[in-house]
């Protein structure tokens, strides 16, 4: 797959022109906007200078790449391309109208992708007349430096399109991932406890923001506690993600949002953009102190690395990814310290039930609602996977 067309430079278009040059790929860039298409030249060349001022690229290869990619207003021009991939507004009507007009204009051979994260990829594929050739392609912000790629079959896709999509990415120096068409695929889903059990443990009282981001980081080991992170991507964006996953799994209960984050939402406290969200971003104001108790620290990182465990658990059970890809998924696409279920095998599998069925009898909400995965496997006394061999010497 030489010949690559990306439609959409924007945040994620741009991107992806950029992996797929640097893999040597001819790349064409169309969007609408002339205005997106000649930022997107200038930020990429900005990039590419930064990453030679640092000594991360050669002043050669970062001509090469810049020579690989060219820009059109016209989507005609996208007639010997192999491979698209759509990466415009997230609007179902809209996609579908691009994804007919192009399809009039590639040959029968090429493929087409979405790297939609949230529409479901069956839904888009119905807008092709041949719907065999389509995938989903979800590359995670910002492209070039994440290294996970989720790769989606619609319910219509041939085999050898997934297939040859691997391949390809993989080619393009990323780790791919395969998933069901279902809401948030792997990573979108199975990271809600994250955000949502310490938006429940805040809400509750249980603790403050500065005492929950302190426990899952210094604690837990994760590079950034909950309330920053949600502050990092945007309370707008990571709350839209929350109700989208909720609403498309036909209002499950484990998915509800929060409103302590709806409030920010509506109030524009939309996090690090706008200077304010759980936290404030003025220079003058000094960030809360957390609350360094070891105990409720440990209280807070157990509750929510269950949940989480459970959600990875859950998502086993409902066939949507293999147990290899789903720890992949969480350590490379959201740089968890440890794959979820090697980190409930190292608990036991038994434990995580009875902390699971504690919460339920004390919230009978069916939010906390243990795995049917993991019951079973408490009953059989099995793990997800192999413990490791012993060296000889231990
Ligand atoms: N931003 C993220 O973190 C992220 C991560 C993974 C996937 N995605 C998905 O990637 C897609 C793009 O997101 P983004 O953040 O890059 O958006 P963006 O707003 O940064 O860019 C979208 C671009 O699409 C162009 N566009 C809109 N309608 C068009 C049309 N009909 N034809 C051609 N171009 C058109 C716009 O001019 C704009 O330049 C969405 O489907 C989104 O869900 C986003």
């Amino acid at each position: 797959m030489n010949k690559v067309g990306i439609i959409g430079a924007g945040a994620m278009g741009s991107g992806i022109a950029q992996v797929a040059a640097t893999a040597h790929c001819q790349v064409l860039v169309y969007d609408t906007s002339a205005e997106a298409l000649k930022s997107n030249q200038a930020k990429l060349a900005q990039i590419l200078e930064k990453l030679v001022a640092k000594g991360r690229l050669n002043s050669e290869k970062a001509s090469q790449i810049q020579a690989n990619i060219s820009y059109t207003a016209q989507l005609e021009d996208f007639a010997h391309c192999e491979l698209v991939i759509e990466a415009i507004i997230e609007n179902l009507p809209i996609k579908k109208k691009v994804f007919e007009t192009l399809e009039s204009i590639v040959s029968k051979d090429c493929i087409i992708a979405s790297n939609t994260s949230s529409l479901s990829i069956t839904s888009l594929a119905a807008a092709l007349q041949k719907p065999a050739r389509f995938v989903g392609i979800h590359f995670f912000n910002p492209a070039p430096l994440m290294k996970l790629v989720e790769i989606i079959p619609a319910l219509q896709t041939h085999t050898a399109t997934v297939e040859t999509v691997r391949q390809t990415i993989n080619h393009w120096d990323k780790l791919t991932v395969l998933a069901k068409d279902t809401p948030g695929f792997i990573v979108n889903k199975v990271a809600r406890p994250f955000y949502s059990e310490a938006l429940r443990l805040y809400e509750e009282g249980i603790a403050d923001i500065a005492t929950i981001d302190w426990a899952m980081t210094a604690l837990g080991g994760f590079r950034m506690g909950p309330f920053t992170l949600m502050d990092f991507i945007g309370h707008d964006v990571n709350y839209v993600v929350t109700e989208t996953v909720f609403k498309e799994f036909y209002y499950d209960p484990r998915y509800k949002p929060s409103f302590a984050q709806k409030r920010l939402v509506e109030a524009g406290y939309l996090g690090h953009k706008a200077g304010r969200g759980f936290y404030h971003y003025q220079e003058n104001v000094a960030p809360p102190l957390p609350r360094q108790d070891e105990v409720l620290g440990q209280q807070i990182v157990e509750r929510i690395v269950l949940m989480l465990i459970n959600e990875a658990a859950d998502t086993v059970h409902q066939q949507i990814a293999s147990k290899a890809d789903i720890d992949t998924a969480m350590t490379q696409g959201v740089n968890y310290p440890k794959g979820l279920l090697q980190w409930a095998d190292e608990i036991g599998i038994a434990a995580c039930v009875s902390q699971l069925d504690n919460l339920y009898e004390i919230y009978h909400e069916d939010r906390y609602r243990c795995s049917p995965l993991l019951r079973k496997m408490a009953q059989q006394g099995t793990t997800f996977f192999q413990p490791k061999p012993m060296a000889i010497d231990d």
